[in-house]
């Protein structure tokens, strides 16, 4: 079967599906139809709200922002907007049984060369893909947040994917500018949050273990290695300094790391006791606590400096 995704409908208009929406009518070529189920007056908001900063930070002209909205549209009439799309991608919640549902209930309404692709965190793609009838078109698209500013997407393999689904994915989000990586296996995790998740078990690690506080944890990566990893990858840094020395360190560390199997005892700590970071309740002194304390000002500093980060080096990005 042969792919050309021109239409996207996209399920689903909270934070990822407004993003996405917008990465993918980006492209000039591609016409994307954004259906929520909530019932807002203007289901576009979210949409000029994320245009809004681009434009704010230099980032898009007004003329681009304007050209974008025109390439989408909004319905409630799933059977219209279904009955030529080329790609279906969904971003509604994060709940097995909703998505498999959601899959079922459209698949009489598509042809049957229609990808159907799930913006899953962390759910099995095989298992989401589980009561469709045509399981090789099911694939996993994990788009990172904010969607517009981050180029990764990892297009994931379900048991039933076919390589054609995959491929087919992969080339389009390569087509209109994305970084896609394919994960061949459906792992939990896949291929991105594994790496931070094996980084986060040991920061937490050294923090439990009195090794040293969160706010130096968070420095030592910062400036060290955190530095070199958009431009070297790690697995290219194995090359440069040679398979020999790699081994050695490897000999000499392995067996003090982290190797838990258990979620972090402290981190279950502060969830018991509501200190959840940002979002936690501010104490007696108006600080909100997790693994330090935030005041409001360096919450908003803090979002606001990482998409004005990400808006800087992206535009470079090759
Ligand atoms: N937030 C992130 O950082 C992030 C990153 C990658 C992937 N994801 C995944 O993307 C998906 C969406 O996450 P989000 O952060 O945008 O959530 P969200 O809560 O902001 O949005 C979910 C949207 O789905 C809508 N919805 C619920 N049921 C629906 C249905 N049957 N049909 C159409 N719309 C429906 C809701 O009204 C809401 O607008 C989840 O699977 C999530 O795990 C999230």
């Amino acid at each position: 079967m042969s792919y050309e995704i021109k239409k996207v409908v996209v399920l689903g208009s909270g934070l990822m599906g407004n993003g996405l929406t917008q990465v993918f009518a980006r492209d000039k070529d591609t016409a994307v139809v954004l259906r929520s189920r909530s019932k807002k007056s203007n289901p576009f908001e979210g949409v000029r709200a994320d245009l809004d900063i681009l434009i704010k930070n230099g980032a898009m002209t007004e003329e681009d922002a304007g050209a974008i909205l025109s390439r989408m549209s909004f319905t409630d009439d799933m059977e219209e907007a279904l009955a030529d799309a080329d790609l279906v991608v969904e971003c509604v919640l994060e709940n097995m049984e909703l998505k498999q549902d959601l899959f079922r209930e459209i698949e009489p309404l598509i042809r049957p060369d229609t990808i159907l692709a799930t913006n899953t965190s962390v759910m099995s793609i095989t298992q989401i893909a589980s009561k469709t009838q045509k399981k090789d078109r099911v694939v996993g698209t994990h788009f990172w947040n904010p969607p517009y500013l981050i180029p990764l997407v990892e297009v994931v393999k379900g048991d039933g994917t076919s390589l054609e689904v995959v491929d087919a994915v992969y080339g389009y989000l390569k087509k209109i500018g994305k970084k896609p990586v394919k994960c061949m296996k459906d792992v939990q995790g896949f291929i991105a949050n594994r790496l931070q998740h094996a980084i986060w078990r040991e920061a937490l690690y050294v923090v439990e273990a009195g090794i040293a506080d969160a706010a130096t944890v968070d420095e030592a990566l910062k400036y060290g290695p955190g530095l070199r990893w958009p431009h070297l990858g790690i697995l290219e840094n194995v090359d440069m300094i040679g398979a020999d020395l790699s081994l050695d360190i490897q000999r000499g560390v392995i067996p003090y790391l982290a190797d838990n199997k258990e979620p972090s005892a402290l981190l279950e700590k502060l969830v018991a006791e509501g200190k959840l970071g940002f979002k936690a309740e501010p104490d007696a002194d108006g600080l909100h606590e997790g693994y330090q304390k935030w005041t409001d000002g360096q919450i908003a500093e803090s979002r606001t400096a990482l998409r004005e980060y990400l808006i800087k080096v992206t535009k470079d990005l090759k």
